[in-house]
């Protein structure tokens, strides 16, 4: 790991170009004084031990991992928390009617207005990052001499151990993550508190404002926040549920600014960015423009508008759904902007031009001299069958309900086989327990014409001498007009006569379970034929790629650090703590055109379209725009500050993390990345790519002036 440390602090001289705001990175935290001169230089007050130490507290106190795919942060000493309206969400939903029918708490908000009046959410934990430790010489000790087939598995066994063993006393949850493919380990301990209460949301006309149209885009005028509070026992731990539970105490709670910011401002954000590639290679952008987000895409849009067709039958429908189907629309749109982006910036020429350096660099040393060719030549070898990726897995035929039902019990199958009766036992009880969120998101109607769609999409879509016989067989069977009607027509069939093709059904099987009756069913039929062609003919030059590019871009990322001496290398996103600084900034999106770096109220007003889906506003929210009402949150000109803009290089699972200035006060929520720089996973570029923030004025305005939720804004540390 010395190699890594060394390099980083070289970088940090080289770094310091004054002028220009720094933006991308997202740092790891235990390093940060690396980074320190530069942040500081640019505006930062706070020093690394003062963002980030093991024996005292700071900012990262205050950091959570909300709900295992956003961030949270910790606003007073009484455990109270500040997250995005979408990271929230799928919870919110869940307690919508918990106040009685006629309380709509999503469409309508809800602000408690004492603890009494706050709201348990039972499928709520968030966790903090008590400690990380780099263990990299102490894996990579382990690893020697283990083959690269045998290194997954070996690594599960060394995390078991090391995570066992740094666990042992304290109630922490261990996690190790790989970093840059393998070159560097690190271990992190994990608190989590589940008993997580809703506090406050606005309602979902300001939550969600602009829905999918202004999803990924900017200028926004979303109000995208919720509240919630960690209750933890008398000692101040973790605790399941309890009436009695008290609010929890922080080490570290972060204070609020509302005294503004211009271009240029220094601004960090700190939380938990899911998953980046920006040391892939040139062939895997062409997998993604040419593979997986073209079809990817497809199939996701047969699944949203059978869903919403749904969700418009009625309230029951668009309860199930509503959440998931926004999540699905959430990637659905990022992967048709990212091929676009992709293709747009040259992104795999520019790879490429890399790799040809790389080579001309590696030409005299044997450790690299043919890791490009290799690279080459293991995606020759892998490209034509990766369309089954997306045609077969997830997003293809297994996407519908009732397939991914059926692709649970290929487990029960085996343990039928085997007559494992203890097996049996264990694995229908875990049904028995989750079958209710099974079909939570189930509707039938939807599920069996997404079934008929999808499998015509393969058929079309799928090379022709990789297509499943069985496939060809139903077209042969139900003789229809078009294979898309033949597909209709067998669906018909399989929904009519599953055993899971509703949860009645479902609960009568696992009364009863039998291989007979398993085996007879049409489901189930269809999705063993899919998933053993797939075990026998794709599975193993899928694994065998995966294990074979790991060690590639293993060796890829270290060679890139030898030949590059003295650039600042940072780690992909890997759903851990990290820390991105930059600058408060707006853009230019096309020739001619310039975004300013923040909108306002009155921009949501020019949108406003009453009683729309995506563009309503509350009656009391233009009642209070009408009287410019907007207290101390106003801009010195009058006008309501609602969003803004900076440099800061973030990605999915940062929504919801603290907007930061150099005081570590909070200035807005990170909640978007924006729909020019859709390739971001890839590569960063700095003119094009920015995060979009709720200002925090506009959140304090909601709780306080709309909400009236007075008791939430004396709990807050707000400098004025
Ligand atoms: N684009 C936002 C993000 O990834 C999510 C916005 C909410 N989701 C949605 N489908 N509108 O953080």
């Amino acid at each position: 790991m010395k190699i890594f440390t060394t390099l980083l602090l070289i970088c940090t001289f080289l770094f310091s170009k004054a002028s220009n705001p720094p933006d991308e990175g997202m740092w790891l935290p235990i390093l940060l004084g690396n980074n320190q001169t530069e942040m500081m230089a640019h505006g930062c007050k706070l020093t690394a031990e003062q963002i980030y130490s093991i024996n005292n507290s700071s900012m990262k106190d205050a950091i959570v991992w909300f709900g295992g795919g956003c961030t949270g942060e910790v606003m007073s000493n009484e455990g109270l928390v500040f997250t995005n309206h979408h990271c929230g969400y799928g919870s919110i939903n869940e307690l919508r009617f918990n106040k009685g029918k006629e309380h709509d708490l999503l469409v309508d908000g809800y602000w408690a207005k004492s603890k009494s009046e706050e709201i348990a959410a039972p499928s709520l934990s968030v966790a903090f990052v008590r400690e990380m430790r780099d263990i990299t010489d102490i894996v990579l000790e382990k690893l020697k001499g283990v083959s690269e087939a045998d290194r997954a598995a070996k690594l599960q066994a060394i995390y078991k151990t090391i995570t066992t063993e740094a666990t042992k006393d304290n109630g922490y949850e261990g996690l190790v993550r790989e970093f840059f493919s393998g070159n560097a380990y690190y271990l992190f301990l994990m608190e989590r508190y589940t008993d997580i209460r809703l506090v406050g949301t606005p309602p979902w006309s300001i939550g969600k404002f602009g829905g999918e149209t202004d999803n990924w885009m900017w200028p926004r005028h979303t109000g995208d926040f919720s509240v919630w509070r960690i209750y933890a026992n008398k000692d101040n731990k973790p605790a399941k549920y309890a009436a009695d539970n008290v609010p929890y105490h922080p080490k570290h709670s972060l204070p609020i600014s509302i005294k503004g910011y211009k271009p240029g401002d220094f601004t960090m954000i700190m939380g938990f960015p899911g998953s980046t590639r920006r040391y892939e290679f040139s062939r895997g952008i062409q997998y993604r423009t040419d593979i997986f987000d073209p079809h990817a895409v497809t199939e996701r849009k047969i699944r949203l508008d059978e869903w919403k067709v749904a969700m418009n039958e009625s309230k029951e429908n668009n309860q199930k759904l509503n959440a998931t189907w926004a999540s699905i629309a959430n990637y659905w749109k990022n992967w048709d902007g990212e091929k676009r982006d992709l293709l747009k910036n040259n992104t795999y020429e520019t790879k490429k031009a890399q790799e040809a350096e790389f080579e001309k660099w590696a030409a005299n040393k044997p450790e690299y001299a043919n890791l490009i060719k290799d690279m080459n030549a293991l995606y020759d070898g892998y490209m034509p069958i990766a369309i089954q990726i997306p045609l077969t897995l997830n997003e293809g035929l297994l996407a519908p309900k009732i397939s991914g039902i059926a692709f649970t019990l290929v487990a029960l199958d085996t343990m039928f086989t085997k007559n494992d009766t203890a097996g049996i036992r264990k694995l229908v009880n875990q049904l028995k327990a989750s079958d209710s969120t099974i079909y939570s998101t189930y509707i039938q109607s939807a599920d069996q014409r997404i079934f008929a769609r999808l499998l015509d999409y393969y058929y079309t879509n799928c090379p022709k001498e990789q297509r499943l016989a069985f496939v060809d067989q139903i077209i042969a069977k139900y003789k229809g007009k078009t294979t898309l009607e033949s597909f209709q027509k067998y669906a018909a069939v399989v929904y009519s006569k599953s055993l899971f093709a509703s949860k009645e059904k479902f609960d009568a099987f696992l009364a009863n379970p039998t291989m007979k009756k398993l085996r007879k069913d049409m489901a189930y039929i269809h999705i063993s034929a899919i998933y053993s062609n797939y075990l026998q003919k794709y599975k193993p030059t899928i694994d065998n790629f995966n294990a074979q590019y790991s060690a590639l871009n293993r060796l890829y990322i270290k060679g890139l650090m030898e030949m590059q001496k003295g650039k600042a290398f940072y780690p992909d996103a890997n759903s851990t703590l990290r820390l991105t600084y930059g600058a408060i900034e707006d853009y230019d999106p096309k020739d001619g055109v310039n975004y300013k770096y923040y909108t306002t109220l009155d921009g949501a007003m020019e949108k406003y379209i009453p009683g729309n889906e995506e563009f309503d506003l509350p009656k009391e929210l233009i009642t209070l725009y009408k009287n410019k009402d907007y207290g101390r949150y106003a801009l010195k000109d009058g006008h309501l500050p609602v969003a803004f803009l900076t440099n800061n290089d973030i990605t999915g699972g940062n929504s919801g993390s603290p907007v930061l200035n150099g005081n570590g006060e909070l200035i807005g929520l990170a909640f978007d990345g924006n729909w020019e720089a859709m390739s971001g996973n890839y590569n960063f570029d700095s003119k094009l790519k920015r995060t979009i923030c709720v200002d925090v004025r506009y959140v304090l305005f909601c709780i306080d002036k709309l909400g009236g939720a007075s008791n939430i804004i004396n709990e807050l540390n707000i400098v004025q």
